[in-house]
């Protein structure tokens, strides 16, 4: 260890490859635990382990030798790191705050805690496949109309959610055989929110404002502020961010999901205990970024403030077409997007692989949000869609 605090993270995918670029101006070592697969971080810091963080050995081994171990994924051995954390190496956020990336775990927990989230039931269709389809009947008869089935471990990007018309339940139940299941109705939502929040281990914690997520085939691809909702319900769903914050004890950032009904109402979708997709503007776009704010709390340093920099700031992802590479085509998109912040993970490009990001900060919404998907379109090589010109090639 160094004079500089060393912050150790497990996995190395872009949030850690960002963690890293935020970690250089605040004098802060990060060193990498990353595996073979994991792509990113390594081409921004010579500072990579090779392991694998599901590893028990390479866990321990590469956690004892820093100062703080955080995450860059979930896919961790819980065990061991409980463990470590048992043995006082500063876990953060610690493994009580990580069993929240289980799905059934957090709907049950929340619920049982007063936070607002969707009706719900969970079951085991491996365990107690008669007891599965019971439930869910029961629940489908309370509820009439769409249900939505998600695995309670392993999905991201919309990848283990599923879209059930009452009469596709039989046969789905059927044929899973994943984790538990969280089984909710299908809402009519107003829109989709993200709540960043960050919390230090001595209890300040702080809300970025308000962002409207929008999704395509349930996965995140752009991200707006301001998003469209009144002060009254803005306020409410930073509240209740702060109130998750607190209640699963977490330390560094959070990110919270939130479905609006079209009557105002807020609930909790789910949260990831880490910075995450939806907070990438804050890199540009306000006061200060995820990443930094992140590296701050868990070092229990002073956290910054969150105001946003701009009347109107768009992130739009860029997703892999085919194996058309991104980084070939910076050029382009700068040429027609000169403001442009562009972000490449340097992962392979696969089709629907979220391999970049583009955040633009402008004067007022509109402009941010054309000019962010403009340019994320040129970097993919997908159709254009603010003139409707197909740019691959
Ligand atoms: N009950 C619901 N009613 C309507 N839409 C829903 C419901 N649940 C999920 N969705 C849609 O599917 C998207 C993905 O769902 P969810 O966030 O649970 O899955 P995920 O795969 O974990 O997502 P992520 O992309 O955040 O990793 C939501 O953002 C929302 O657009
Ligand atoms: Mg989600």
């Amino acid at each position: 260890m160094g004079a500089a605090p060393t912050v150790g993270v497990l996995g190395g995918g872009q949030l850690a490859r960002m963690l890293c670029e935020a970690a250089s101006p605040l004098g802060v070592d990060v060193v990498v635990l990353a595996a073979e697969s994991d792509e990113g971080a390594a081409e921004v810091t010579p500072r990579v382990v090779r392991g694998d963080a599901s590893d028990p050995v390479a866990l321990r081994t590469f956690a004892t030798g820093v100062d703080v171990v955080t995450i860059d994924h979930e896919n961790v051995h819980h065990p061991t790191l409980a463990a470590l954390e048992a043995e006082g190496v500063a876990v953060r956020p610690g493994v009580g705050t990580l069993a929240f990336s289980d799905k059934a775990h957090q709907r049950s927990d929340f619920a049982a805690a007063g936070i607002p989230v969707p009706d719900f039931v969970v079951v085991d269709p491996g365990a107690s496949p008669a007891g599965a389809h019971h439930a869910v009947e029961a629940f489908s008869a309370a509820h009439p109309g769409e249900l939505v089935a998600k695995a309670s471990r392993g999905g991201y990007d919309g990848r283990a959610v599923w879209m059930l018309g009452a009469d596709d339940v039989t046969a789905f139940l059927d044929g899973y055989d994943g984790a538990p299941l969280v089984v909710e109705p299908r809402l009519e939502l107003g829109c989709e929110l993200a709540v960043l929040v960050a919390r230090r281990p001595s209890g300040e914690v702080r809300t970025w404002p308000v962002l409207e997520t929008v999704q395509v085939d349930g996965m995140c691809d752009e991200v707006l502020y301001p998003a469209p909702v009144g002060e009254q319900v803005a306020l409410r769903a930073r509240e209740v961010a702060a109130e998750v914050a607190r209640h699963t004890g977490a330390v560094g950032v959070l990110a919270v999901e939130l479905f609006v009904l079209p009557d105002g109402e807020v609930l909790v979708n789910e949260i990831a205990p880490r910075v995450h997709n939806s907070g990438h503007l804050t890199i540009e776009g306000a006061a200060t970024s995820q990443f930094e704010q992140h590296l701050r709390a868990v070092l229990d340093w002073p956290l910054g403030p969150t105001e946003m920099l701009g009347g109107g700031v768009a992130m739009a992802n860029v997703v892999g077409v085919g194996d058309t590479d991104p980084r070939q085509r910076q050029a382009l998109a700068l040429s027609e997007v000169p403001g442009a912040h562009l972000h490449l993970y340097g992962k392979a490009p696969r089709d629907r692989r979220k391999i970049g990001h583009v955040t633009v900060v402008a004067g007022e919404p509109g402009a941010a949000r054309h000019d962010a998907l403009r340019a994320a379109s040129l970097l993919a090589g997908q159709p254009d869609p603010t003139d409707g010109t197909d740019r691959v090639g």
